[in-house]
């Protein structure tokens, strides 16, 4: 069973999105397993520290070597996964990559970040999923973890969903409808409402857009 262990100072964040739809199913299922890491549980001194000030000065915080070190060490998995914003484009060739591994570690960051040396010593991956910076390393990996656990099979009701979907030989994926035919004078293409197999598949085929 695929085991991923989130490294956080939020897990509620996670453990909130464990509860949901079929990624809390699937959990149900032991079709993988995701266990959250409390950072601050590894924090220094009676306050639990894990954050300091930069050396060379400027704003924010950056997260200390030493919490993340023991963390890592305590859990340990076949890779770390360590969010940031400068790391590897998320694609779908990396996803497939990720879905070879038993167990990852996912590591959030928050404030300015990691101190780099936790990266150097620690890191097989650097990951962003997209070029914009949010405040926290868990949307991230909750990104990715979504991204990895659909593909687990099982976790999909229908595994056919995987097959035609966006970014798959480079398109975007066809547009769907449901019920009603008309909504407010919008129309389903009749081709869809038509019956005929071969016309509707033709139809998805040319809709897919080139990316
Ligand atoms: C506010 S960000 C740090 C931003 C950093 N000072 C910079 O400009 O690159 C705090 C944390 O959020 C996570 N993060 C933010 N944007 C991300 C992205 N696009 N992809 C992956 N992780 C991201 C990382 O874990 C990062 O350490």
């Amino acid at each position: 069973m695929n085991k991923y262990n989130v490294i956080t100072l939020f897990p509620d964040l996670i453990n909130e999105w464990k509860k949901t739809g079929i990624i809390h199913q699937a959990i149900s299922k032991k079709i993988f397993e995701v266990n959250t890491v409390n950072l601050r549980d590894y924090g220094l001194g009676d306050y639990k520290q894990v954050d300091d000030a930069p050396y060379g000065g400027g704003p924010g915080m950056v997260l200390m070597p030493e919490p993340l070190d023991n963390a890592i060490l305590k859990h340990k998995a076949d890779v770390n996964i360590f969010m940031t914003p400068s790391g590897d484009q998320l694609n779908e060739k990396l996803l497939l990559e990720l879905l070879e591994y038993q167990s990852i570690n996912l590591l959030c960051g928050r404030y300015e970040g990691f101190d780099q040396r936790i990266i150097d010593m620690h890191a097989d991956y650097e990951i962003s999923i997209g070029f914009s910076v949010v405040s926290g390393g868990e949307i991230p990996a909750l990104f990715l973890l979504e991204a990895i656990t659909r593909r687990i099979p099982g976790t999909l009701g229908n595994p056919e969903s995987l097959e035609f979907e966006t970014f798959k030989e480079n398109k975007y994926d066809f547009p769907v409808y449901t019920r009603p035919e008309i909504y407010k004078n919008y129309e389903v293409p009749d081709v869809l409402l038509s019956g005929n197999h071969k016309k509707i598949q033709e139809w998805k085929k040319n809709n897919l857009k080139d990316i």
